[in-house]
C-alpha cells in the first residue's frame, strides 16, 4: 500500500523518479476521504472507491431538468410526443445507486466488464453512480400506475476522451407492461401497436416477423405470436421517437440555413439483434444520418425474472429500451463537441429556450495544444487505457479534448510494453497559454508515476 506524502506540485520528475518506491498495485484509497458525501447521504470510502471530486461536482448539474439547457429541451421534446400515450415520467432520481440495482437484479453476470472498477465510478464497493437508467427500472416498474414510463437521468461512466465521450451523459429509458390475462389478449396487442402514431421512416429490420431464434430467444412463459407482437410495439414505439427527433433535426439545420443533400433524404433505420442480461430477444435500432450508421437505442422484451424482482405478478410481461441523449442533442442542436452541454459560459447557455432547437453558433474556436505521454509500463501492470483518461481529466478538467493512444509496442528483448498516448488540450471559452499546459502535463505525468508503476521514457 502506498504511503501518503506531501510532493511539491511541480518538481522535477526525474528527481521524483528516484525517490520512488516500486509498487504495483493500485492505491486508490489513500486519494480519497473517509466518507464521501452525495445527496445528503454518506458513504464510507474503501478499496473500492474510485469516483474523484470532479465528477461528483457533475452530480449537482442536472441538465436533463433545466429547460433552457439542450439536453432538458431534448428531454422535453420527447416527452411532449409520448404525453398522451399512457406514460408516466420520472426525472428526479439521484444518481447513487447500489450494485444490486444496477446489475444484480438486471442479471449482469459477476464476470461482466460493466461491473469492473475500470469501467464504472464506485462511491464504495456496495454504492456505484448508475450507470445507466436501467438500473431504476425495478423501482418504476413497482411504482408505475400507468402502461407504460419514462426516466431521464445523468449517467456515468469511465470512458475515453473525445468529442462525443464524457463520462457523465444522459439516458432516456422507456418501458411498457401488459398483463397475459387480459381479454382477447393479443388482439388488444394489435390494436395497441395500430394506437401508435404512423410515421413515414424506411425500415429495415430482417427478423420483424420472426424476431426470436435460439441466439435470441423467446421466453418460455409466453407465446411465440406474443414475443412478436411485443416486439413490433417497441420497435414501433422507438421508430416514432426516432422519427419525432430525427425530423425536428432536420427542420432545424434547414432554417439555419443548411442545405445538405442529406436533409432531403428520407429517414432511414434498420433493426439489427442485441444481447443484455436482461432482456430476451433484444435489439438495436441504428439511424442512417449524414452518411453514417448512428447506434441509437438498446431494447428488449423485459426477462420475466425482472419483472417479479420488483414485485410484479407473473402475468405481466413488457419491454424496455435506454436511448443516449447526448449524441442526439449534438445533431439536433448543431453541437460540434460534447464539453459545451457542461460549459457555464453564457455565451453558450443564453442560446438555448425552453421548447426551441436553436442551431448552435460558436463563439469562438480557440486553438488545441498537444502534449504527448510515453512510458513503459512494468511487467505486471494493471493499468487502463481508463485510468489515463481519468488522470487527464482529474488534472485538466474539461481542457481535455482528447487523449489517444497513438502507439503501443513491446520491447523484443526485455518484454516491456511501451505505451504512447496524445493528450490535445484546448478550451471551449479561452486561449491557453504554454505554461498552464505544462504544469497541468506534469501532474498526468507524476500521477502516472506515482499510482502506477510506470517509467517515463
Ligand atoms: N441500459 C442499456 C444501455 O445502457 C440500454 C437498454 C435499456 C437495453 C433497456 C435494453 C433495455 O446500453
Amino acid at each position: 500500500m502506498r504511503t501518503a506524502k506531501i510532493v511539491p506540485l511541480v518538481t522535477s520528475l526525474r528527481s521524483r523518479l528516484s525517490q520512488l518506491p516500486v509498487w504495483t498495485a493500485r492505491a486508490y484509497s489513500t486519494k480519497y476521504p473517509q466518507e464521501i458525501q452525495l445527496d445528503g447521504q454518506s458513504y464510507k470510502t474503501d478499496e473500492w472507491t474510485n469516483v474523484p471530486p470532479y465528477i461528483l461536482e457533475l452530480t449537482k448539474r442536472q441538465l436533463h431538468q433545466n429547460p433552457n439547457h439542450p439536453i432538458g429541451i431534448l428531454r422535453d421534446l420527447i416527452q411532449s410526443n409520448f404525453k398522451d400515450l399512457g406514460y408516466t415520467f420520472y426525472n428526479n432520481f439521484k444518481p447513487a445507486v447500489t450494485t444490486v440495482e444496477n446489475f444484480d437484479i438486471l442479471g449482469f453476470p459477476q464476470d461482466h466488464p460493466g461491473r469492473s472498477k475500470s469501467d464504472t465510478y464506485y462511491l464504495n464497493k456496495t454504492h456505484l453512480l448508475r450507470t445507466h437508467t436501467s438500473a431504476h427500472e425495478h423501482e418504476c416498474f413497482l411504482d408505475c400506475k400507468t402502461p407504460g414510463y419514462f426516466i431521464t437521468a445523468d449517467v456515468y461512466r469511465r470512458d475515453e476522451i473525445d468529442r462525443t465521450h464524457y463520462p457523465a451523459f444522459h439516458q432516456m429509458e422507456g418501458a411498457r407492461i401488459w398483463s397475459k390475462d387480459t381479454p382477447n389478449f393479443e388482439e388488444q396487442l394489435v390494436k395497441d401497436i395500430e394506437s401508435i402514431p404512423k410515421t413515414n421512416i424506411i425500415v429495415e429490420d430482417p427478423v420483424r416477423d420472426a424476431p426470436t431464434h435460439p441466439g435470441n430467444p423467446k421466453q418460455d412463459y409466453m407465446t411465440e405470436k406474443q414475443a412478436q407482437l411485443i416486439s413490433i410495439h417497441l420497435k414501433k414505439t422507438i421508430e416514432f421517437l426516432v422519427h419525432n427527433v430525427f425530423e425536428t433535426a432536420r427542420e432545424s439545420a434547414k432554417l439555419a440555413g443548411s442545405t445538405e443533400p442529406y436533409l432531403n433524404e428520407p429517414l432511414k433505420v434498420r433493426w439489427v439483434e442485441a444481447y443484455f442480461p436482461w432482456t430476451s430477444p433484444s435489439f438495436e435500432i441504428e439511424v442512417w444520418w449524414k452518411g453514417e450508421w448512428l447506434e441509437c437505442c438498446g431494447s428488449g422484451i423485459v426477462n420475466q425474472q425482472v419483472l417479479l424482482n420488483a414485485g410484479l405478478t407473473d402475468d405481466k410481461l413488457g419491454w424496455a429500451f435506454g436511448i443516449g441523449l447526448d449524441r442526439i442533442a449534438m445533431l439536433l442542436f448543431g453541437i460540434p463537441d460534447i464539453r459545451l452541454f457542461w460549459s457555464l459560459d453564457e455565451r453558450f447557455s443564453l442560446q438555448f429556450q425552453q421548447g426551441k432547437i436553436a442551431t448552435f453558433v460558436p463563439y469562438s474556436k480557440y486553438p488545441g495544444i498537444d502534449r504527448d505521454i510515453s512510458f513503459w509500463l512494468p511487467g505486471d501492470s494493471v493499468l487502463h487505457e481508463n485510468d489515463v483518461m481519468e488522470y487527464v481529466r482529474s488534472h485538466a478538467g474539461d481542457l481535455a479534448e482528447s487523449v489517444v493512444l497513438i502507439d503501443e509496442f513491446v520491447h523484443p528483448k526485455t518484454g516491456k510494453k511501451s505505451q504512447c498516448y496524445r493528450i490535445n488540450y484546448q478550451s471551449m471559452d479561452r486561449s491557453l497559454t504554454r505554461d498552464e499546459i505544462n504544469v497541468i502535463h506534469s501532474k498526468v505525468e507524476n500521477d502516472l508515476v506515482d499510482n502506477f508503476d510506470v517509467s517515463i521514457r
